[in-house]
């Protein structure tokens, strides 16, 4: 029996952890147990409990309660926190996800006490270091051993960062395995969709015209810490609701909640409070957010997380960043980089909204991506084992 220690903490890990504990619940009981840690990066219950129940994830069996901090002090406590379930667990490998602190974390803690870090969403790259993110997932892919990319771009990122390609076992963090998977997003979105769809009440809470309006998520830091992009993007949103007429249906993540009062121009505040086209509401459950998503018209965004759902729910994206790892939604029209320029994002709306040509090419694998991590995990720790 395998054991791997999996390690959680932001929201989108929990939503991406959700698939591989799936996979191992329904196909690979008799060969993995999962032990489960929530670092405590995010607490509120609508960004971590609300997971938990209704996707059916395993209750945590450590929740290290790091709660939010500056980088080091929430790194170093996560840090301390893992090493000692590390040490008391013995796992055979620790599963990873995306970039986070709470993957840095993880990698950092894991790979010092020589345990076989797998990293999935690995090979993504904004080519920009001033994001923790691109600090974060760099790191967290070299010291990692085997690595799971969910596009043909992460995994030609790793090439060229000289990871290798077809390398034989045994693999180590030494000599590392990198496998183009697919993303357990699209894994996740094939399996909630239905019932997402079937369950959510808030079209009529809050009184959403189904198919008519623009969703949008805003968090990433530099967007929100900063007064002059945080008041661009909102006057833009402002803008499309006003000179368009369309409903923004904006969840928003804790971090904005708080800035949009410290940070927006007061004005600005007090026109998006008084616009009853702007709906803010506190952040949706997975399963809302893709009802939510479904019936949109259009998604803005600056999560990666919603850039995918986007595509995969085929609906265009206007990506709030200056640049993104999804690479291939740009190229492929379907997604319109406007950084958080006020003008750009209202061109984009028009410009999306007219496009007809849009296509919608197997950018993230077949939605099976987490029983072939399971596989691949599998398959490399018993030849560890042997
Ligand atoms: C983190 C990740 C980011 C990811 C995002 C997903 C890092 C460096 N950043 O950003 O990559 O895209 O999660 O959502 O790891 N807060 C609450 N309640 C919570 C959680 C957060 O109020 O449950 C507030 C706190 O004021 C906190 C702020 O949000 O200081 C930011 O939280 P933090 O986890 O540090 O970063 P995120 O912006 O969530
Ligand atoms: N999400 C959610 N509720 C919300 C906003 C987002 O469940 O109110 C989900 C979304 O569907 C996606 C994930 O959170 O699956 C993306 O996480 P987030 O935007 O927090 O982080 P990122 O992907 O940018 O790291």
């Amino acid at each position: 029996m395998i054991k791997l220690l999996t390690v959680i903490g932001a929201r989108p890990q929990i939503i991406k952890a959700a698939a591989l504990s799936r996979a191992v619940e329904l196909v690979y009981s008799a060969a993995i147990t999962e032990k489960i840690v929530h670092t405590g990066q995010h607490y509120d219950d609508n960004m971590s409990k609300v997971f938990f129940a209704e996707m059916n994830i395993p209750k945590p069996d450590y929740n290290l309660k790091v709660g939010s901090g500056s980088h080091g002090k929430q790194t170093a406590a996560m840090i301390k926190g893992l090493e000692e379930v590390i040490m008391k667990e013995s796992p055979d490998a620790i599963v990873v996800y995306g970039d986070t602190n709470s993957t840095l974390a993880a990698a950092i803690a894991g790979s010092k006490l020589h345990v076989p870090i797998m990293h999935v969403e690995a090979g993504l790259r904004s080519f920009n270091k001033s994001m923790p993110e691109e600090i974060n997932r760099i790191i967290c892919d070299h010291v990692s051993t085997l690595l799971f990319t969910p596009t043909e771009a992460g995994y030609f990122n790793l090439i060229s960062e000289g990871f290798k390609e077809g390398n034989d076992g045994p693999y180590t963090v030494d000599n590392p395995k990198i496998h183009h998977c697919g993303d357990v997003m699209y894994d996740n979105i094939r399996h909630f969709l239905e019932q997402a769809t079937g369950s959510c009440q808030l079209f009529e809470e809050f009184d959403i015209r189904k198919g008519e309006y623009l969703l949008a998520t805003i968090h990433r830091d530099n967007n929100t810490d900063d007064p002059k992009r945080l008041t661009s993007i909102f006057t833009g949103l402002n803008r499309i609701s006003q000179e368009m007429d369309v409903q923004i249906v904006l969840p928003l993540h804790p971090r904005t909640s708080k800035l949009i009062k410290k940070n927006l121009d007061p004005e600005i505040y007090k026109q998006i409070k008084a616009n009853e086209k702007i709906i803010m509401m506190p952040a949706v459950s997975y399963l809302d957010m893709l009802a939510l998503e479904e019936s949109s018209v259009m998604i803005v965004t600056d999560s990666g997380g919603v850039q995918k759902e986007a595509y995969l729910l085929k609906k265009p994206c206007i990506t709030l960043r200056a640049q993104t790892e999804w690479v291939e939604l740009v190229d492929n029209g379907n997604a319109v980089l406007t950084d958080s320029d006020e003008n750009r994002i209202v061109e984009a709306y028009t410009t999306l909204l007219n496009k007809t040509n849009y296509s919608y090419p197997d950018i993230f694998g077949d939605g099976k991506a987490a029983i072939f991590i399971c596989k691949e995990i599998v398959s490399t720790l018993s030849a560890d084992k042997q």
